[in-house]
């Protein structure tokens, strides 16, 4: 595998370019190729034998492509398929809740811990499970908080409705006092403004995508595999559907100028 080939990060839709955002910000000489599995957005309401049958897709056609890892920008698809994944291919596939995970585990002083995350992430327990192997004594509340994505594809990320939203996912992690809450979801970084005017201000908002973004550069730089140049990687973009507010979405999403896009069939 050569270290000057592509990274490979997909996502159910577009909201994986929050990770592109920050693996770019770290990792400028990567060139990266994204896939957002537009046609078939959202995967955070379907069950997991239909998440995993849709992953295998993205990560085949990223293979095709020669790319030299696998980054799994979705946190439904991180949460339910990599093992299969990891068995079906011969390279390295990296998710986001692990990174998320010890995230939060360093962040936590009193090892109570909330997790906002689409309802297939919550029901997998993949954030507990994760959480329990950085620290034994974690207590870990979860909650699906599904409106988010509907309200951050719409652009609706500030004002009432979202706050309201916020508010009462926010509950049952208030009413446990956690003091670190994991933004387990592509959408949910979008929030952050109005999040963190939410929760009290010692509370620790813990971004899974630049947690991720940190270990990929890590795990990239200990295999040998980081790109050796210093000119910028550059960004192809391929999706399975183009949406009609496809632009205004990708840019709230990776934010400054975006590439041309190739739409593809899985
Ligand atoms: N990308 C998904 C995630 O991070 C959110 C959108 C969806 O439900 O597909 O879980």
């Amino acid at each position: 595998m050569s270290h000057t080939g592509a990274l490979g990060v997909f996502d159910s839709g577009l909201g994986g370019l929050t990770v592109v955002r920050a693996l770019r910000a770290l990792l400028p000489s990567e060139r990266i190729v994204y896939l957002g599995d537009t046609a078939r957005v959202p995967y955070g309401t379907k069950g997991a034998a239909t998440v995993v049958k849709y992953a295998l897709g993205c990560t085949r056609h990223l293979v095709r492509r020669g790319v030299k890892t696998v980054v799994v920008a979705c946190n439904t698809v991180s949460a339910v398929a990599p093992d299969r994944l990891r068995v079906e291919f011969d390279l390295p596939i990296l998710g986001v809740i692990e990174p998320g995970a010890r995230a939060a585990v360093r962040a936590s002083r009193t090892g109570r811990i909330g997790v906002l995350a689409t309802a297939a992430t919550i029901a997998s327990g993949a954030y507990p499970r994760a959480i329990a192997q950085e620290s034994t004594r974690a207590e870990v509340t979860a909650m699906a908080a599904p409106l988010l994505v509907p309200l951050a594809e719409e652009g609706w990320i500030d004002g009432d409705v979202p706050r309201l939203a916020v508010r009462r996912y926010l509950g049952p992690l208030t009413r446990a006092a956690v003091d670190v809450v994991v933004l387990g979801c592509t959408h949910y970084p979008l929030f952050r403004p109005i999040l963190e005017s939410e929760v009290a201000r010692d509370v620790v908002l813990v971004d899974s995508a630049e947690a991720t973004a940190h270990e990929v550069r890590e795990f990239l730089i200990e295999r040998g595999l980081e790109h050796p140049g210093t000119a910028l990687g550059g960004l192809e973009l391929l999706v399975t559907d183009v949406p009609r507010t496809f632009e205004e979405m990708a840019r709230r999403f990776l934010g400054g100028e975006l590439p041309d896009v190739e739409q593809v069939d899985l």
